[in-house]
């Protein structure tokens, strides 16, 4: 929405090292200027920016960019909004292209309630330290509870005088409207003309968006009277949706990133708490239970998250909700619970930072681990409920996205509730199918009611529609190999033992199954025939490997998966999923693909043992099973080609063949010498 030649304006009046130089602290050396990296953990200085480039680099781990790339990478900012950061800054005016004049009126308005809420925020501010009421109510509360003035700062905290209107004659007089002041919910406005402040009496807390603007306010109250609700919240409005903001992220989010892990509290006096006592990548879901929208936040800086809960019943109850809730995100979940009655605020100042990291660190569980304990503590020794607790831990694993991980925590439960893990596979087995099946009822169900829609709108209805096909056909004559086709013959069970790469094959359709729609990046020539890095998906790697060398699997079954995947490749769609597979048709398809999701069956976990790297761990190292994976299934394919080469030049009686025959298998054992050089195996 940005124009061309706004860009252009911005990128010329941008200065990179200013820009950089508001984040990191940079000293100039020769034409450049070099600070330690803000991207990973380092003592000694290897991040350097060239402002006549205009872009960074750091050698220690190898990030780089120009300033746009800077705030995306470091603010976490989309395109525009790193654009607009700029334009803000050096001052130069964005004209937003086909923006209407609705859309133009909008903005104006949001923009309105940006400017008054700031102003608020800084006027609660100066009257916390520079007013005589506010210094000796609310100042003197915040240090009551621990708080030093350098993090009252930090989180901008404030005091609203207990006046009917203070405020709002404040902002009145400084020319607010009174429709802003309406929409933020500053002030409330009553059916008899009288208005006053919403926050009067309470010390304030703001909620700052990621990039620091002031969107809305928590109030505390500060008398103990229990008719009054401890904490009133802004309204919702244009700026502020409590359900998509995370109080402390715009504090937190430096830390968040560079510890890859976040802390979650419920209260805005445990985040202060926590970031006072050196635990910087906390924030809280203010004022709501925890949605998917602030998951999702999280999620932009890191991937784990550390639940910090009050032990009493209320507390647990929130926690199982949120782990469920994060798992689902796919989220990497582990909780800490605090003993009953405190929480990370209260655990803080009764026995210091130091304590309390340490609590932290020692105390830190593994969501199987806590929901056994929590779930077990009053189950004793009754099967029915043992059961229950079984289906409700089976259930959580369920929502699990990556194989692995259900699997380490499958043996983890099975371990905890001294239960075999072949039952607990099966009860994820069933729990996962009727997921899958649920999933894909409420998809066939949209898309009918989609349909129906569509067909209603339209002019001239069409034939009426049809139930949606189960979700695929297998290819009608392709594979007559299958135990059902040929079983009117001998009834030949086809295992899987019985083709020679029978390994190789399975290890390649598990990859594609569990990783298929999983980025890894991969190198390729570019025209100048330059090694360069590009993005891709596992399956378009497998996919592409496969077919460009023509090869086969001899398992008829892991074929038609593998067409699926390929067909999904080519035309652009989704990949396959576990929902297609649990509806399929054909038995044999479905229970191969969901087995090898749902299943024991690792991959490469012998890899990971051997290497003693935790197995969940397998993002690192998923791109090196990958590479493995393509050439041991190739090699294993050429293999097969050369013994069938020897057989035919065995059984050759003409020259002219004998020589296509011998070309052919040179042309093999290199492949072959190639391949096993890639492996690091001895050519046999
Ligand atoms: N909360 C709210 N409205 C209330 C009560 C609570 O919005 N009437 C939110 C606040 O964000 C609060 C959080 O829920 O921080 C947790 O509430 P609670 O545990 O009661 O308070 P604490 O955070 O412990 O607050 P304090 O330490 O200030 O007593
Ligand atoms: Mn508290």
């Amino acid at each position: 929405m940005i124009n061309k030649e706004t860009i252009d304006r911005i990128m010329d009046a941008t200065h990179i090292e200013e820009v950089v130089g508001e984040f990191v602290s940079l000293k100039k050396r020769g034409a450049n200027h070099i600070g330690c990296c803000p991207f990973h953990n380092e003592k000694t200085p290897s991040f350097y920016v060239s402002p006549s480039k205009g872009i960074f680099k750091c050698f220690g781990c190898g990030k780089s960019g120009n300033a746009v790339g800077f705030l995306m990478e470091h603010e976490h900012y989309t395109y525009p909004e790193a654009l607009r950061y700029l334009a803000r800054k050096y001052n130069i005016p964005i004209e937003e292209e086909e923006m209407t004049q609705e859309q133009k009126e909008r903005q104006n308005e949001r923009d309105s309630l940006f400017h008054v809420s700031e102003f608020a925020q800084k006027y609660f501010a100066d009257l916390l330290f520079n007013d005589e009421m506010g210094r000796a109510i609310g100042l003197s509360y915040f240090h009551q509870r621990g708080m030093s003035d350098e993090i009252i700062k930090t989180f901008g905290l404030g005091y609203c005088k207990d006046q009917w209107s203070d405020f709002t004659d404040h902002a009145r007089q400084n020319g607010y409207s009174d429709q802003v002041l309406d929409k933020t919910g500053l002030t409330i406005f009553k059916e008899d003309g009288k208005t006053y402040d919403r926050f009067r009496g309470r010390v304030m807390f703001p909620i700052f968006s990621i990039s620091g603007r002031v969107m809305g306010f928590s109030g505390r109250i500060l008398s103990k009277e229990k008719q009054a609700a401890k904490y009133v919240n802004s309204p919702d409005s244009d700026i502020y949706n409590k359900s998509h903001i995370l109080y402390g992220l715009f504090q937190a989010k430096n830390a968040i990133s560079k510890a890859d892990k976040c802390y979650l509290v419920e209260g805005n006096v445990d985040v202060v708490s926590m970031h006072q006592s050196g635990v910087c990548n906390t924030v809280a879901s203010c004022g709501t239970s925890l949605t998917i929208e602030q998951i999702r936040l999280i999620k932009r800086y890191t991937p784990n998250v550390t639940v910090l809960y009050d032990g009493d019943s209320a507390g647990i109850k929130a926690a199982l909700r949120a782990v469920n809730l994060l798992f689902e995100e796919g989220m990497h979940v582990r909780v800490v619970l605090f003993p009953d009655g405190e929480d990370p605020d209260s655990y803080a100042q009764k026995y210091g930072s130091t304590q309390l990291q340490e609590y932290l660190a020692t105390h830190e569980e593994n969501f199987v681990k806590f929901k056994t304990r929590v779930l077990l503590d009053d189950v004793q020794n009754d099967p029915i409920r043992k059961t229950q607790v079984l289906k409700e831990i089976v259930h959580t694993i369920a929502l699990v996205p990556d194989m692995l991980e259900r699997q380490e925590y499958i043996s983890q439960t099975a371990f905890k509730l001294h239960m075999s893990e072949q039952i607990l596979t099966q009860e994820l087995a069933k729990t996962m199918a009727g997921n899958a099946q649920r999933a894909w009822k409420e998809e066939n169900r949209r898309q009918q009611q989609a349909q129906q829609q569509q067909s209603s709108t339209a002019a001239q209805s069409a034939e009426p529609t049809p139930n949606l096909p189960p979700p695929l056909m297998p290819d009608a004559d392709d594979y007559d190999l299958s135990p059902i086709a040929s079983s009117h013959t001998a009834p030949v069970q086809i295992l899987p033992t019985q083709h020679p790469a029978e390994a190789q094959e399975k290890h390649l359709i598990a990859l594609l199954l569990n990783y298929g729609s999983r980025q890894v990046s991969i190198q390729v020539l570019n025209d100048n025939d330059e090694p360069t890095e590009v993005m891709t998906t596992i399956a378009e790697v497998i996919v592409d490997e496969v077919c460009t060398d023509e090869l086969q699997f001899d398992n008829p079954t892991y074929q038609r998966i593998f067409d699926l995947f390929r067909q999904s490749v080519y035309q652009q769609q989704p990949l396959p999923d576990a929902n297609l597979f649990a509806m399929h048709q054909d038995s044999l398809l479905r229970n191969t693909a969901l087995s090898l999701m749902i299943n024991a069956y690792s991959i490469s976990k012998q890899w990971y043992e051997k290497k003693h790297i935790a197995v969940p761990q397998i993002d690192t190292h998923l791109k090196e099973d990958l590479d493995q994976s393509i050439l041991t299934f190739k090699q294993k394919k050429i293999d097969q080609k050369l013994e069938a080469n020897s057989f035919q030049l065995r059984e050759c009686k003409n020259d002219d063949d004998m020589m296509i025959l011998l070309s052919e298998r040179q042309h093999l054992t290199n492949l072959r010498k190639t391949i096993c050089d890639k492996l690091g195996r001895v050519f046999a």
